[in-house]
């Protein structure tokens, strides 16, 4: 038995060193080049606004008198970093906001939006004031949990949750797959044939809290995140694991990846990938749901804060979040 599985592994790694040796390190060069650096050159090139938006300005000389206006707080800016925060109009079509870092702001922000990873180790980067009581504050994450520490004390804080999980109040998913009309048509780059493996980490999470039967089904979407969406809006085959094939083709067209689960083995799997490499019709079948549909990613983190804008103002009423730790983390 543990022989036989011994030597099935040494086969198939074998076969993997030879992926990788061949076309695919260079491939996944190309690929990784593409997936990291191209948001970076988008966002230099990107829309950016000099002009002062007319939200802003009225905001200077108006209060609370101006009740069109919500005003939304980023108490901090995600991951230290700034970003121009008065897209909301131009860029996502959603009027009447006035997001700002400016923390003279708060006492009459309609919400404030907090990230995760930026209040730790302790509460003391929180908000010291009192919430005024039309206030909301909005718990804003987008590391998966088994990445992400718990905080002690932050369980009955909040009032909305800004996440990409389905259940969440404000979701912001990483990507989706949007209708693509009127574009060109897409030409799968000239590094064809190129697979490069997309492997998730999981870790704890998972097998921490399969006897929660609620938690299970939404966790799985967790993995669907922008490794999957990166490869696939820049013209690679994704092949993944971890969450079952129903989930991901609840999100992604069924013939523009590959799942583990539909192989019985790794060496079925790998002999697949190598007649995929050699036969270019196969291959462009996986590309053939570009023609109607594209991947749209999301806008970090401008379009998350007009969405939470968007939801304060089409959501008055109160609401409190009183299961932080269960809801992400499972307890
Ligand atoms: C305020 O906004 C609502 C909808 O968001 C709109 O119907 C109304 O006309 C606006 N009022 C003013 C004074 O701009
Ligand atoms: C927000 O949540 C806090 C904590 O649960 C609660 O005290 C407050 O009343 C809530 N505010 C609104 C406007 O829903």
């Amino acid at each position: 038995m543990l022989k036989g599985h011994n030597m099935a592994s040494t086969t198939f790694y074998r076969i993997l060193q030879f992926l990788l040796l061949g076309t695919f390190i260079l491939g996944c060069f190309v690929t990784l080049f593409l997936m990291y650096g191209k948001p970076f050159i988008s966002w230099l090139s990107g829309p950016v606004k000099s002009t002062v938006s007319t939200d802003r300005v009225k905001n200077l000389f108006s209060t609370k008198s101006d009740k069109n206006v919500t005003t939304v707080l980023i108490w901090l800016w995600p991951f230290g970093k700034t970003y121009d925060p008065s897209l909301c109009s131009s860029l996502f079509n959603i009027d009447g906001c006035f997001i700002t870092a400016d923390r003279k702001h708060y006492i009459k922000s309609d919400g404030v939006v907090i990230h995760h990873r930026d209040i730790s180790p302790d509460l003391s980067n929180l908000p010291p004031f009192k919430q005024p009581s039309f206030q909301k504050w909005i718990w804003m994450n987008f590391e998966s949990p088994s990445h992400l520490s718990q905080l002690p004390g932050i369980e009955n804080l909040f009032n909305l949750t800004l996440n990409y999980r389905q259940d969440a109040d404000i979701e912001v998913p990483y990507g989706s797959i949007v209708a693509a009309e009127g574009e060109e048509d897409f030409v799968p780059p000239s590094k064809n044939k190129l697979i490069c493996w997309i492997i998730h980490a999981y870790g704890q999470a998972f097998g921490k809290y399969t006897s929660d039967q609620d938690y299970f089904p939404t966790i799985a979407s967790y993995d669907i995140t922008e490794k999957l969406y990166n490869p696939l809006s820049v013209g690679t085959v994704p092949v993944v694991l971890g969450p079952s094939r129903k989930n991901y083709e609840n999100f992604i067209s069924r013939d523009s990846f590959i799942h583990v689960d539909d192989f019985s083995s790794p060496k079925e799997l790998a002999d697949y990938l190598l007649l995929l490499d050699k036969n270019e019709e196969m291959y462009l079948r996986y590309f053939e749901w570009r023609q109607h549909f594209k991947v749209k990613k999301a806008y970090f983190w401008a379009e998350h804060t007009c969405l939470a804008c968007d939801y304060l103002r089409r959501h008055k009423e109160y609401k409190a979040f009183n299961s932080l730790d269960k809801w992400y983390w499972g307890g």
